[in-house]
């Protein structure tokens, strides 16, 4: 192909099968399923089990994907692992997931965005395509959120949830694919959202765990406030970069944190509620993970076909946003 453009050629995810409802929060902490539902739309989310970690969904996300995109392991390139939740410090969850699949050769990495890790993500791996470095990326966000979250502490525990999404990014008729893309970060408020311990500014250790410090951390309402401009300026943005207008968008996948955030992002981008896909009530916020299972499970359902204009966006942790604009590039008898 001489001119390309970069697309999906398969996706895939898992979530756990073990559900968390919001009763069952409320014997844990001081909250209610009115509370929860009425203030994020959150009824349930999945929990991985003991012995699964971050490394053990993205591995069945990623061979559903493979699976979709008709390719064998040791065909992908680079295997790009968005998470905010590795299974360890080091080595990278990607390295560990290359070896569970057997993709022998390709290069791997991890990368940490917060929410908008998939995002990130997606953009990295089809830079590579479009600089004919690697022809085959496998782009996954996988999360056990319930790691890191205290669940003495009702301001996050009934917010998170774990699981994976993945996708195969390859070359695609031009025009299709990702058509445009807006990435952007405002450091100076990196403390609204943080893990604070466990790293190098405070690394693990009897008192900084008595302290509680390896639990995520957050400001909710200075990063509602963030999310909701965050959502619609990028939206907007990456629609015009794309020379799409409102009326040209199809389909939104945001990231999947609160229905009252979406809410706003879909009334500014003038969407009536079936062009929007939701799916927080049963999986809560997974950061990264959040947007590729939404995105999988939109196109099982048959809500998106070739042609279409799909906006996905993201805000998270760093504080970070994004988003991107996809026009579907598969025929609906791929899928
Ligand atoms: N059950 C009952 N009461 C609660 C709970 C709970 N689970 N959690 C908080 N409350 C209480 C608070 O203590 C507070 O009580 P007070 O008024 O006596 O102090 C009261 O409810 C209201 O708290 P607010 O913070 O005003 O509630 P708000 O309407 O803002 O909703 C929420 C809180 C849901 C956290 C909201 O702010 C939000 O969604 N923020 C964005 C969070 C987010 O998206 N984070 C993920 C980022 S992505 C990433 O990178 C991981």
């Amino acid at each position: 192909m001489k001119n390309f453009s970069v697309g999906i050629s398969g996706i895939g995810s898992y979530v756990p099968d073990k559900v968390v409802t919001n009763d069952d929060l409320s014997k844990m902490v001081d909250t209610s399923h009115e509370w929860i539902v009425t203030r994020t739309g959150i009824e349930e989310r999945r929990i991985a089990y003991q012995d699964m970690a971050t490394s053990d969904l993205s591995t069945s996300a990623a061979l559903n994907a493979l699976e979709d995109a008709n390719l064998k392991p040791e065909e992908i390139d680079l295997i790009i692992v968005a998470t905010v939740t590795s299974d360890y410090a080091l080595p990278s969850t990607a390295c560990i997931v290359q070896k569970n699949i057997g993709a022998v050769k390709a290069a791997a990495f991890d990368l940490n965005a917060g929410c908008t890790g998939f995002v990130y993500a997606m953009i990295t791996g089809a830079n590579f395509i479009k600089a004919g470095i690697y022809k085959k990326v496998l782009v996954i966000g996988g999360e056990t959120l319930s790691r890191i979250v205290n669940w003495r502490d009702r301001n996050t525990c009934v917010l998170f949830g774990d699981g994976a999404g993945a996708c195969v990014l390859e070359a695609c008729e031009e025009g299709y694919g990702i058509i445009s893309s807006e990435l952007g970060s405002d450091g100076d408020n990196y403390e609204f959202l943080i893990q604070p311990g466990g790293g190098s500014k405070e690394p693990a250790r009897i008192e900084s765990i008595a302290k509680d410090l390896h639990y995520i951390q957050m400001d909710g309402r200075e990063v509602f406030k963030f999310a909701v401009r965050a959502m619609e300026n990028s939206s907007i943005r990456a629609l015009e970069l794309a020379n799409l207008d409102l009326e040209d968008l199809d389909f939104l996948v945001p990231h999947q944190a609160n229905i009252r955030i979406i809410d706003s992002a879909r009334k500014k981008l003038k969407l009536p509620e079936e062009k929007v896909y939701v799916n927080l009530n049963k999986y809560g916020n997974m950061s990264s993970a959040s947007i590729p299972v939404a995105l999988d499970e939109a196109i099982k359902k048959g809500k998106i076909k070739k042609g279409d204009n799909v906006l996905l966006v993201a805000f998270g942790a760093g504080l970070t946003w994004g988003s991107l604009v996809l026009r579907w590039n598969k025929e609906d008898e791929d899928v």
